[in-house]
């Protein structure tokens, strides 16, 4: 089978209506508008209304982009969605999302990589397409991350918003465009700095769990933190280098959204100048998988993003998970 390159073709987001911003963070634990703009670059974030859940955002997701592109939802072949918040164990996100746009011809499966899962996702539809197999690839970053933060915890509660977003990955008509090269880590050392400790196999779900607060996000943030900048600088680094790429070859920089000072830090380090970065952690806090392709979506319509752009991804997460991936924008 002839090996196509894989590009992105088509994109779309979805936001909840209901906004929580830092005031009426104020009056629900406390904090201070203040400390959570310094420490964080956050000042609202979407929150999914009572019974939203991570398919009814990524199907919300799909019907704008078909808006945009006019995509048809018979011809998708494969489905691949990011979230660490699916709506339950099973059947899957994917499965529930096929059926809730009418995927009639789709397969598919979730991916679990935290904040790392639209890049990983995106791995996975680069292969699916790039082996000649499949055509269309929906891949899904979706997370209503409002379900498992805990709401009187000011450690947490400030940094967590819910969206979806989606891009269709096809093989590209022009080989000059599409996914130049990619690199993803992981190193499970990781599993004691950031997790949901119950809810799964290990601690089932019983009155105990949920007395003890254990189904919402545990997270030491200094490690994180200091993980999450040298992880994704180092990474990009490498991903830039092998491809005999600099900073300054680079369009736009899409990083993970976690908080604004790792983007910072990340940025500095890779030498970039402010107008290659995407920021969009002030309106949408983190979104967990959606981050990324929501601030490519944001980055498009606001017209940072044109064709022959060379996009940079990056994105580090819970396990701990990493990657970088280089695309040169086709639309
Ligand atoms: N409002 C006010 N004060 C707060 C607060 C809040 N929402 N949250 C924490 N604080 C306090 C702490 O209690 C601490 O007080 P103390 O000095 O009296 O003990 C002080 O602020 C400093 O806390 P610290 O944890 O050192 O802050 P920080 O500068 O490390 O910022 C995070 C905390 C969580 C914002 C930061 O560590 C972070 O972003 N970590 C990584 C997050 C991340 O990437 N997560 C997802 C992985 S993708």
């Amino acid at each position: 089978m002839k090996k196509n390159k894989a590009t992105i073709t088509a994109i779309g987001k979805y936001t909840p209506e209901k906004i929580l911003n830092n005031f009426d963070l104020e009056k629900m634990v406390d904090t201070t508008d203040k400390w959570i703009r310094t420490r964080t670059g956050i000042f609202e974030r979407h929150i999914a209304a009572e019974g939203e859940a991570t398919s009814d955002m990524a199907i919300a997701a799909f019907k704008d982009m078909q808006k945009r592109f006019g995509t048809n939802p018979e011809e998708i072949d494969v489905i691949v969605v990011a979230t660490i918040t699916p709506d339950m164990f099973f059947p899957s996100t994917a499965a529930l999302i096929q059926d809730g746009i009418g995927a009639t011809n789709a397969w598919g499966f979730d991916l679990s990589a935290a904040c790392s899962g639209f890049i990983y996702a995106m791995v996975v539809a680069t292969q699916l397409v790039e082996s000649g197999r499949y055509k269309k690839v929906l891949v899904v970053g979706s997370d209503t991350m409002s379900t498992i933060t805990d709401y009187t915890n000011r450690d947490t509660c400030v940094l967590f918003g819910d969206a979806a977003s989606v891009v269709l990955v096809e093989p590209s008509e022009n080989e000059e465009y599409g996914v130049i090269d990619y690199l993803v880590k992981m190193d499970g050392k990781g599993k004691d700095l950031l997790y949901m400790a119950a809810g799964g196999s290990r601690n089932p779900a019983t009155h105990e769990t949920v007395d003890k607060k254990m189904h919402y996000i545990y997270q030491e943030g200094k490690p994180v933190f200091k993980f999450a900048v040298s992880k994704m600088a180092e990474i990009s680094t490498e991903l830039l280098k092998r491809n005999s790429l600099k900073g300054s070859d680079v369009g736009l920089f899409v990083p993970h959204q976690a908080n604004k000072r790792i983007i910072d830090a990340c940025v500095n380090r890779l030498k970039l100048e402010d107008s290659q970065v995407m920021i969009n952690i002030d309106k949408y806090a983190n979104t967990t998988a959606a981050t990324i392709p929501l601030g490519i979506v944001d980055g498009y319509d606001e017209g940072r993003l044109k064709k022959g752009d060379l996009l940079l991804i990056s994105a580090f997460g819970g396990g701990f998970t990493w990657g970088s991936m280089l695309i040169r924008w086709s639309l």
